[in-house]
Formats: structure tokens, C-alpha cells, sequence
């Protein structure tokens, strides 16, 4: 908007090679802040601590030779907080706004928790900047038990932390929902519950923008983005079709696979996608796993359990909570297959998971009779 009070200070990271240590972004990532410049100057987060300089020149570019009144810490997580230490001794007279928990992580991070200098916000809490009227929504496990958004009612604009974020720098173009999605349930996945409970507080505020920690910011279609939210974290189905991952050692789990895969297209499957554990990205096939209601996980045994790359993405899904889909398996095994029982173990915790009757057991190599499975596991899981 041409007349905001809200101003982008963020920063693209394009030498980063793996975010939180683990997962690949192949389009860099961004690490957002805003300054809100009315009566009285609130900066909202600052970002990694390797970006500090280009930061403190945002806010000069943003503001000039004013200081801020008002740092707003909103999540703890070093992409967020690295320099609030150095925002504190650069404007020694802005007060720290955070939560009680975010003071604890504080002090663990820079030894202090600038009890001289500080406001402790909780629910509905609210302060005043001049026209703009800042109201703190507390968003535990969202995705750490500090975090809190913020609303502006002035601009009816939501600073949602890392809700509404993805993955990739801001300089670059891609599609929103492809790396929000793996963002979402790479990182903030285990907590729909959370989530939900924050989309119910979000129900009742008029919200024109959305202003995440990553990601660009939202101010069209908002109801897109919230809807998709919703599907995401109420670990609903939000595409038609079925998803096949496997492992394969020496390509005979793959060829079964090939079959599935084709027999499910004859049976008019909407949609095949097929995902090779071993090589794929693994966020980009768990959040397969929560994108479709049907799943097929084929694999061998491997040291008398699942082969190392079906066992790590079962783990993942079992960790994120995973739920309300149905799963088919194919097992194979040259001496004593074991796949099938230890999936339906390693799911037992898991709320509203159906299995497929029929399973699909191969002893080394695909045969006539496993072919007649396959045909059978591909009519019932289309
Ligand atoms: Fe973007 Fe949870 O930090």
C-alpha cells in the first residue's frame, strides 16, 4: 500500500545451503522484518544473524536518523533473533516487547533478559503506536512454545511469525503453495492442533494483509491462503490421487512399483505420483504424504526391519502426527518379509488410519502371482 505506516526491511539469503540444518532451498530463503513508522516506531523481529549489517541499513533506509521506540520480538528461533542484542545496544532507549517465555529464551541466548527495558505482552495485550493499534494473539507451538502474532488494526494487517511462510528468497518467482506446503509440514506440521486454534483467533479479525517471517507478503486472495491453512493443519486431503513411495536395492520393488503405478492409471487413479525415497528430496514426499488421502509405501527388509529410507520417512509422518488417509503396502523380502507388520506397528499411534486388504508380498522378484496383488492393491486404493 502507498500510504502504510509498514515498511519491509527483510533480506534474501542466497548462500545458505540448508535452512534449520536440514532442509534444501534450492531458492534461497528470506528472512522478513517490518517497521511500523507512526507516532511512536515498532521494528517487528529482526532476521539471521549473518544478514545483522544489511538489516540496521534497512531500518536506516526505512526511517533515517530516527530510533525505534519499540522492538517486537514475536519468535525466539535465530533466524528471527539473532540481533536482538545488537538492535538493544544500537537503540538503547526501545523497549524489548515479547512474550514472558520469549525473556526466558532471551537470557539463555545473551545472558539478559532486559528486565530495565522490557514489556511482557500476553493474549489481547495491546499497545498503542499513534494511528496504529498493535494487539498480541499468543500462537504457542506455532511453531515454538514462545511464539505470539500480532495484529494492526489500523491497516487490518496480521504479523503472523512463521505462519503463511515458505521456503525461497523474495527476488525469486515460484509458486506459493509448492514451497509453503513444505515449509508448513516440514517445520510447523506436528503442531495442526496449534494451528487450528490460531485460524479460530484469526476467524474473528478483519485482516487485509498478512505480513509472515518468510515468504512474500499476502494482501490479495486471502481466503486461498487461509483455506489451504485450514486443509493443512486440520491434516485434511487437499489433492485427488494417490502416492506411491518406495526404496528398491536392486530395482525389483521398483518394477512392482512401475506396474502399480500403471495399473492405478488404468483403473482411473486421478492422479499417480511416485516418489523414490532414496533419491528424492524427503520433505518434498512427506508433504506428498499429507497433500493426497491415499498412500502405497513399498520397500524391502532390510536387517529384519524397513530399509533404512522407508523407515526415516515412516518416522517422519509418525512424528508429524499423520492420520485420516489410507495406506497400502508392498513388501519384499528374498527370505522372511517382515514389511507389512512393522508398518502397521510403526502406525499404531496413529488416530484414523485405515490399511489396505490386500497387500502385495514379493519374494525377491515380481511374478505372475504378485502381479495378480498388484492389480488387486491398484482397484482398491484408485
Ligand atoms: Fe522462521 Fe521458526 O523460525
Amino acid at each position: 500500500m502507498a500510504n502504510s505506516k509498514i515498511k519491509y526491511i527483510g533480506v534474501n539469503d542466497h548462500n545458505i545451503d540448508l535452512f534449520e540444518g536440514q532442509y534444501d532451498v534450492p531458492n534461497g530463503m528470506a528472512y522478513n522484518s517490518y517497521i511500523i513508522d507512526d507516532e511512536k516506531i515498532a521494528v517487528m523481529d529482526t532476521v539471521d544473524g549473518n544478514f545483522k549489517d544489511e538489516w540496521f541499513q534497512n531500518i536506516k533506509n526505512a526511517i533515517g536518523d530516527k530510533a525505534p521506540d519499540y522492538l517486537i520480538v514475536q519468535h525466539m528461533e535465530p533466524d528471527h533473533s539473532a540481533n536482538i542484542d545488537e538492535f538493544a545496544k544500537a537503540y538503547p532507549n526501545a523497549t524489548i516487547v515479547a512474550t514472558d517465555r520469549a525473556f526466558v529464551m532471551m537470557k539463555k541466548f545473551f545472558g539478559t533478559d532486559y528486565a530495565d527495558r522490557r514489556l511482557v505482552v500476553g493474549e489481547g495485550d495491546t499497545l498503542s503506536l499513534g494511528e496504529c493499534n498493535l494487539t498480541f494473539v499468543m500462537a504457542p507451538m506455532v511453531h515454538w512454545p514462545e511464539v505470539m502474532m500480532t495484529y494492526e488494526s489500523h491497516e487490518k494487517a496480521l504479523f503472523s511469525a512463521d505462519g503463511f511462510g515458505k521456503f525461497g528468497a523474495l527476488d525469486v518467482e515460484e509458486d506459493w503453495a509448492c514451497e509453503a506446503r513444505r515449509y508448513y509440514f516440514g517445520i510447523v506440521g506436528k503442531y495442526g492442533v496449534q494451528v487450528q486454534a490460531v485460524l479460530k483467533k484469526a476467524a474473528g479479525l478483519d485482516i487485509q494483509t498478512i505480513y509472515p517471517l518468510h515468504g512474500p507478503i499476502l494482501n490479495e486472495n486471502l481466503g486461498y491462503y487461509l483455506d489451504l491453512y485450514n486443509t493443512w493443519s486440520s491434516y485434511g486431503i487437499e489433492s485427488e490421487g494417490t502416492l506411491i513411495c518406495y526404496t528398491s536395492v536392486y530395482g525389483n520393488t521398483k518394477k512392482a512399483v512401475e506396474i502399480l503405478a500403471d495399473e492405478l492409471k488404468n483403473a482411473g487413479c486421478p492422479k499417480v505420483v511416485v516418489n523414490d525415497l532414496a533419491r528424492c528430496d524427503m520433505a518434498e514426499a512427506v508433504e506428498d504424504a499429507f497433500r493426497y488421502g491415499k498412500i502405497i509405501l513399498a520397500t524391502t527388509t532390510y536387517n529384519g526391519d524397513l530399509f533404512p529410507f522407508m523407515r526415516e520417512f515412516v518416522n517422519e509422518l509418525t512424528e508429524r502426527g499423520y492420520r485420516n488417509r489410507k495406506i497400502g503396502i508392498v513388501e519384499n523380502g528374498s527370505w522372511a518379509p517382515v514389511v507389512k507388520n512393522k508398518i502397521v506397528k510403526a502406525f499404531e499411534l496413529c488416530k484414523n488410519l485405515e490399511f489396505a486388504e490386500n497387500v502385495v508380498t514379493i519374494h525377491s522378484a515380481v511374478n505372475d502371482e504378485s502381479i495378480e496383488q498388484i492389480k488387486k492393491l491398484a482397484e482398491e486404493m484408485k
